[in-house]
């Protein structure tokens, strides 16, 4: 045994598939006494402390009481720029943007601010237990060197991108067709593929694009292997019928995208609230991923997510914080107002589906999941610490609990950042609750 080797002992819960697929039973692995073995930022094995425990003499075993450790959330989309903006009042996407977000999009100019809001805005993920998310940055280039440059010093797996938009926005906020594709081009060069980093081509949304910039960001995106895109899609219906009018050719929303070559594996669509069959089933058929972002369609009023119709269609589906929109970082909290967006359609959403949209199913619709989302040897060791007494209530309410399936739950509808005890990514404890 080598002296990297560490151990982690409490409850272990990762998934292994799709309950939707294999049924919620062969969904996931629980070990109620589990060891968590890592070496060199990688997961060596997960398993029962009994049946590991005679192998690890002379390894060093942390143990955490009543806790639970689960593979790090994964975020499939947020903004780090509207870290300062969360809970602005009162208005739907389009005003929201022209009245709270576009003016606080304005500061990141400025490179210095730039790097103190990414770092505020790791620090806030790492809280609530979020090691990997996919992130806009601003139209400014500064914005994703700042991000970058604070995401690889604590060496997180983190997906982001220049923000592209050349019309319908403010001035001091747009690029052009070209300016964009070269700034993008040479952010690629500086991180896509350094260390855990990768990048993400961005248009915003169709709206603040012409045909021209959103030609050349199709042209960029294949371009480079394993090049993200990542933009917005059939949010709100007043930017629904805003598309239209600006794209009368076009059969739909999605087909904006889609004629321009921005849609296929690594493509990631924000919402996707109001998608008719036809739309679902092209983002099924060519390997696209949607973000569901409960807690920001409910707080912009967008409309309830049909997580079934997606899933119908066979398409890849991660959870989303949409942090400045949406009102959390967490992703429990995320869970918990997905559980009731589903309720309000008359449906149900199991606590080990909730468990696979912020891990596993983050992984697979981003295509990380070789690499992340659960505990299978050779994976990046990023995990977190879940205390089940982080409150008194929670723990009184884990006391009546006499099933996994129940702890889960409550942890889910009861559980934020005061829950996550701490933090590890590649291996290192990366933030520490207490
Ligand atoms: N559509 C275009 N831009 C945005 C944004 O910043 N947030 C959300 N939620 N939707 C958008
Ligand atoms: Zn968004």
């Amino acid at each position: 045994m080598t002296q990297n080797l560490k151990a982690y002992r409490a409850a272990l819960l990762h998934s292994l598939a799709d309950p939707a697929e294999v049924g919620v039973d062969a969904s996931y692995e629980y070990f109620a006494d589990g060891i968590l073995l890592v070496e060199n930022g990688r997961v060596v094995e997960a398993g029962a402390a009994e049946a590991l425990l005679p192998r690890l003499k002379g390894v060093e075993v942390r143990e955490y009481r009543d806790a639970l450790i689960t593979p790090g959330f994964i975020d499939t989309h947020i903004h780090y720029p509207q870290t300062g903006m969360i809970a602005a009042y009162g208005e739907q996407l389009l005003d929201w943007l022209n009245t709270y977000t576009f003016p606080t999009e304005r500061q990141f100019a400025d490179k210095a601010h730039a790097a103190d809001v990414a770092g505020i805005f790791l620090k806030e993920l790492l809280r609530n237990g979020t090691t990997t998310a996919l992130v806009f940055g601003t139209v400014h280039k500064e914005s994703v060197d700042a991000f970058f440059e604070a995401a690889q010093a604590l060496d997180l797996r983190m997906i982001a991108g220049k923000v592209l938009m050349d019309r319908h926005a403010p001035d001091y906020l747009t690029d052009t067709p070209e300016s964009g594709y070269a700034d993008s081009k040479a952010l690629i060069e500086r991180w896509h593929g350094k260390g855990r980093l990768h990048y993400a081509v961005t248009p915003r949304f169709a709206p603040t694009s012409t045909p021209e910039q959103l030609e050349l960001a199709g042209k960029l995106f294949g371009e480079y292997p394993d090049l993200y895109m990542h933009t917005h899609l059939s949010e709100n219906r007043k930017e629904i019928e805003w598309v239209k009018e600006l794209f009368p050719a076009r059969k739909g929303y999605l087909d904006v995208y889609d004629h321009h070559g921005l849609i296929g594996p690594r493509a990631v669509f924000a919402h996707g609230v109001h998608l008719c069959d036809e739309e679902c089933a092209r983002l099924g058929e060519t390997g696209s991923a949607v973000a569901f972002c409960p807690t920001s369609n409910l707080f912009l009023g967008s409309g309830l997510f049909d997580l079934e119709k997606l899933q119908r269609h066979g398409v890849r589906v991660g959870l989303g914080t949409d942090v400045g929109a949406g009102t959390s970082f967490s992703q429990l909290q995320s869970l918990n107002e997905a559980y009731k967006v589903m309720q309000l359609q008359g449906k149900k959403l199991d606590p080990f589906k909730s468990l696979y949209l912020a891990t596993l199913g983050g992984a697979r619709s981003l295509y990380l999941d070789e690499r992340i989302g659960n505990f299978a040897a050779g994976k990046d060791a990023d995990f977190v610490v879940l205390d089940y007494n982080a409150t008194p209530l929670l723990s009184y309410r884990m006391q009546q609990a006499r099933s996994l399936e129940e702890r889960l739950f409550a942890l889910t509808i009861l559980g934020d950042d005061r829950v996550v005890q701490e933090t590890f990514a590649a291996g290192r404890s990366v933030h520490q609750r207490d």
